[in-house]
C-alpha cells in the first residue's frame, strides 16, 4: 500500500517516519473552526518511569497515541496542536507516524515546544493555532482514555453559544478544607479541618475544556502577569476564564477520563483497556 505523506508542521525540529496502523476518521470535520490543543509536555515524575508521561506505554501504545486517537475519533478538530517537552525527539517521531496515517481531510497536526508549567505549554500552543480558528479545546494527554462523546459534548456546547465549557463529574467523597496545625495541636495531627463543602455542589473537573479562542487568549494574556505564587495556583484553563467574569458551563464528563498521574492510575487505565468495557469509546 502506498501511503500519502500528510503535512505535519513542527514549530521547531521536524522528523518524519512512516509506520503504524491506519487511523480512520469519518467525514471531514463539520466544525471547521475548532482546534484541539493536547498538552503533553509534562515530566511525569509522579509516574516514576524516567520519561515524559506522554511517552509511557499503555495497552501496547503510548499514552499520547491513545489521547490523539480520541481527538481524531471525535471529529471535532480542524487542527490538533500538541505541546511536547522542549528538546524531545521521540514524541515528535510518534506524532509524525500518527499524522502520516490520518486520512485526507483529517485534522492538520502541529507540534510545539511546551513550557515549564502547564499554562506555559497551553500559551505556546495558542500561539500556533491557524488563522480563522474560533473555538479551542484544551486536553491533557494524561487523560488518554477520554471518550469521543466527551469532546463532542464540549464542542456542542460551544456551538450552542457557550464561551467556556468544562466536562465535570459529581464527586463521591466528602470534601473538606484543612489548615496546618500549629502550637500544641501539631503533636496530635498535622492538619485540622476548617470546613466541609456541600457535596451536591461539587464537581471533579476534567478535560477537554472548550473555549471561544479570543476569550481563552485574553485569559492567558492576563495570567502572563501573575506572580510565581499566583501562577503556581493555576491548575486548569477554566479558572483563568472565571477570573475574567465569563460564565463557565459544565457538561457531563466520563469516569474513564481519569488523569493518569500515579502508578495506580496506570493500572486502572490498563484494566479499562483489557476489561469487559474493552476500549475507550464506551459512552461516558
Ligand atoms: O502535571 P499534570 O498531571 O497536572 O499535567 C497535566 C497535563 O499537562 C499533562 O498532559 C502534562 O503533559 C501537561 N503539561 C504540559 N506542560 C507542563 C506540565 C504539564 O504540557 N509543563
Amino acid at each position: 500500500m502506498v501511503r500519502k505523506r500528510r503535512r505535519v508542521s513542527f514549530c521547531h525540529k521536524s522528523l518524519l517516519m512512516a509506520r503504524s496502523t491506519l487511523v480512520t476518521m469519518s467525514i471531514p470535520s463539520k466544525r471547521a473552526v475548532t482546534a484541539v490543543i493536547v498538552v503533553a509536555a509534562g515530566s511525569g515524575e509522579r509516574l516514576g518511569y524516567g520519561m515524559p508521561k506522554a511517552q509511557v506505554p499503555l495497552g501496547g501504545e503510548t499514552i499520547l497515541m491513545h489521547a490523539l486517537r480520541g481527538v481524531v475519533a471525535s471529529d471535532v478538530a480542524r487542527q490538533i496542536c500538541v505541546a511536547v517537552p522542549r528538546g524531545d525527539t521521540t514524541l515528535r517521531e510518534l506524532i509524525a507516524d500518527f499524522t502520516v496515517d490520518l486520512v485526507d481531510g483529517g485534522p492538520e497536526v502541529t507540534v510545539v515546544d511546551g513550557g515549564s508549567s502547564r499554562a506555559d505549554s497551553v500559551r505556546a500552543a495558542l500561539a500556533a493555532l491557524e488563522d480563522g480558528t474560533e473555538f479551542v479545546l484544551v486536553h491533557d494527554a494524561a487523560r488518554a482514555l477520554t471518550p469521543e462523546r466527551v469532546f463532542q459534548r464540549v464542542a456542542d456546547a460551544l456551538s450552542s453559544g457557550a464561551k467556556a465549557v468544562i466536562p465535570a463529574m459529581p464527586v463521591v467523597d466528602t470534601i473538606k478544607t484543612v489548615a496546618e496545625t500549629d502550637g500544641p495541636d501539631a503533636s496530635i495531627a498535622p492538619e485540622v479541618v476548617t470546613g466541609t463543602a456541600p457535596r451536591e455542589q461539587l464537581r471533579a473537573v476534567q478535560t477537554p475544556q472548550g473555549f471561544e479562542l479570543a476569550t481563552l487568549r485574553r485569559a492567558h494574556q492576563a495570567a502572563g502577569l501573575f506572580d510565581d505564587k499566583q501562577a503556581a495556583a493555576v491548575t486548569d484553563d477554566a479558572m483563568l476564564v472565571e477570573l475574567l467574569g465569563v460564565p463557565v458551563h459544565a457538561v457531563r464528563g466520563a469516569s474513564q477520563s481519569l488523569k493518569i498521574t500515579t502508578p495506580l492510575d496506570l493500572i486502572i487505565a490498563e484494566g479499562l483497556l483489557e476489561g469487559p468495557l474493552g476500549i475507550r469509546w464506551v459512552e461516558g
